[in-house]
């Protein structure tokens, strides 16, 4: 884990291998974006940036000799892109080319990041997007590439320093970037190595480590007898079993009327399809159709590290999607935990099985809201590309997980439910059906998962595209596993928290 530290050293003075300080787009040119260096050298660069092919651009990084006149060995240029009308950088620009900065900075001992960090904000979004940025999977390699191992230490220049919030500002980020990287590393993990019972290992260990969350783990026998048809039926194809982990955080001093929230992920190792098999293309990336109980995950520990004054209990629905000897058919009409049946006219379409137990069993144990994030549609990447989340649900919940991810930092966007695709999901059989139309597809699975909550307040987040980052880097995101959610699901339980 990358180390990080503020001080308030002058950026000319600071030893470091790298100094990363930021550009800008402007109406003629490039615009270092720096306090306290030395202005011949900001002018320097500025006029040569041109012939350097220096934009200022997002995402653009380059590596130019420091010179005598700084302390540092490179001098590293991250892009910011252009300056909002206000003359400022969102927090996010700033996330994102810190995160861009130390992901190039990788085999590098010490870097020094002088980004605009003036007040707590841009601090805390520097702050997190360096360590964000601070990111590899290697546990596959057999020959470790020193050259490729994530910068060792970064120092964060701010005149803000010795402040208490920037303390806390240090603290948050480092608990952030541990839990968004757990979640990567989970969704990185072969599907061979991690599989339910394997997962749910994992989550019994990252429970040890933390003060405040308990783990109880269902195996494939107890749910089959429990009534868990949705688990049973998804899992009964593969030879490794599902599991249901239900992970539980009380804060320490805990008010007697404290909120009582619920978080539900979708943790399919891996997805086939079932019988109705995807073709190989499509189950390329499907180890990743664990990623939202990934981020639940890590989502409960970074709860649990802050310390949040609210209760938070996370089902991690788990299963393997096979076409095994004893797999479910099409046509199969199954019961869901609490009674409901559906008829699973698509075996592909068992996100949203898994998850309807993984809701009723959260409604029935009295929870005041319930958010649910899954890898559930490839509709949701129609409809809002590779980058953005849908969120669907209660709309006064929905309006909150939106806020909460503009805060955060991650993209979401409200879409309906409504009423009017209900035929959509209905059965000829039974209360439901598991697919329907390919129009629509993902509020379909939405209205599929509220038929499972009542009037719990609620809300869904399709997370399909965003959580797997199939193309290069940017910003502080690697290739694989993204975190998706981490940070959306943390700030929304920090506002309950504070409200
Ligand atoms: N895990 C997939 C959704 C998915 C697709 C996630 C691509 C990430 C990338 C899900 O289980 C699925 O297969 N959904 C089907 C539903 C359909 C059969 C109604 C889909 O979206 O095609
Ligand atoms: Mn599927
Ligand atoms: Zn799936």
């Amino acid at each position: 884990m990358t180390d990080l530290s503020l001080s308030s050293k002058n950026p000319i003075a600071v030893r470091a291998d790298a100094l990363v300080v930021a550009t800008a787009k402007t109406s003629d040119g490039v615009a270092i974006v720096a306090d306290h260096l030395p202005a011949e050298l900001v002018t320097e660069i500025e006029a040569i940036a041109p012939q350097l092919g220096i934009t200022g651009a997002r995402d653009e990084v380059r590596k130019v000799p420091a010179g005598p006149r700084l302390k540092a060995d490179v001098l590293v240029l991250t892009g910011l892109g252009e300056r909002a009308e206000d003359g400022t950088f969102d927090p996010e620009t700033l996330r994102r080319a810190a995160g861009a900065a130390t992901r190039e900075l990788s085999g590098v001992a010490s870097a020094a990041l002088s980004l605009p960090a003036t007040d707590d904000a841009e601090l805390a979004a520097v702050v997190e997007g360096a360590l964000l940025g601070a990111y590899r999977f290697d546990r596959y390699r057999s020959n470790d590439d020193a050259a490729e191992e994530p910068v060792g230490s970064v120092e964060v220049l701010t005149t803000l320093a010795r402040g208490a919030k920037a303390k806390l500002a240090v603290e948050r980020a480092g608990v952030v970037a541990d839990a968004v990287h757990a979640a990567r590393d989970l969704v990185n993990a072969a599907p061979n190595e991690l599989y339910p019972a394997t997962f749910a290992d994992a989550a019994k260990a990252a429970a040890k480590d933390v003060k405040g969350l308990k783990v109880t783990v269902l195996d494939d026998k107890q749910l089959a007898a429990g009534g868990y048809g949705g688990l049973t039926a998804v899992g009964q194809g593969s030879s490794r079993g599902p599991r249901l982990v239900k992970m539980s955080y009380a804060p320490a001093k805990a008010a007697k009327d404290a909120e009582r929230i619920a978080l539900v992920g979708k943790g399919i190792t891996f997805d086939t399809g079932g019988i109705s098999l995807k073709p190989s293309a499509s189950m390329e990336t499907m180890k990743s159709d664990m990623a939202g109980a990934a981020a639940v995950l890590g989502t409960m520990v970074a709860v649990a590290r802050l310390g949040l004054p609210v209760a938070v209990t996370a089902y991690l629905c788990l299963a393997e999607n096979m076409p095994g000897g004893n797999a479910q058919r099409p046509s199969d009409v199954i019961t869901i935990y609490g009674g409901k049946t559906v008829e699973v006219l698509n075996t592909d379409a068992e996100g949203r099985v898994v998850m309807a137990d993984g809701l009723a069993s959260a409604v029935e144990d009295g929870h005041d809201v319930v958010i649910d994030i899954a890898t559930l549609t490839g509709a949701q990447m129609i409809a809002l590309g590779p980058y953005t989340a849908g969120v669907m649900g209660t709309e006064s919940v929905r309006d909150e997980v939106k806020a909460a991810a503009d805060a955060a930092g991650e993209l979401v966007w409200p879409m309906p439910l409504p009423e009017e695709l209900r035929p959509n999901i209905k059965s000829k059989v039974a209360d439901v059906a598991n697919s329907g139309p390919r129009t629509g597809g993902m509020l379909n699975a939405g209205l599929f998962l509220r038929t499972f909550v009542s009037d719990t307040p609620w809300a869904h987040l399709d997370i399909a595209g965003p959580s797997f980052n199939e193309k290069g880097a940017h910003g502080y995101t690697a290739p694989g596993g993204t975190g998706m959610g981490v940070r959306t699901l943390l700030t929304f339980l920090e506002g309950r928290g504070a409200r």
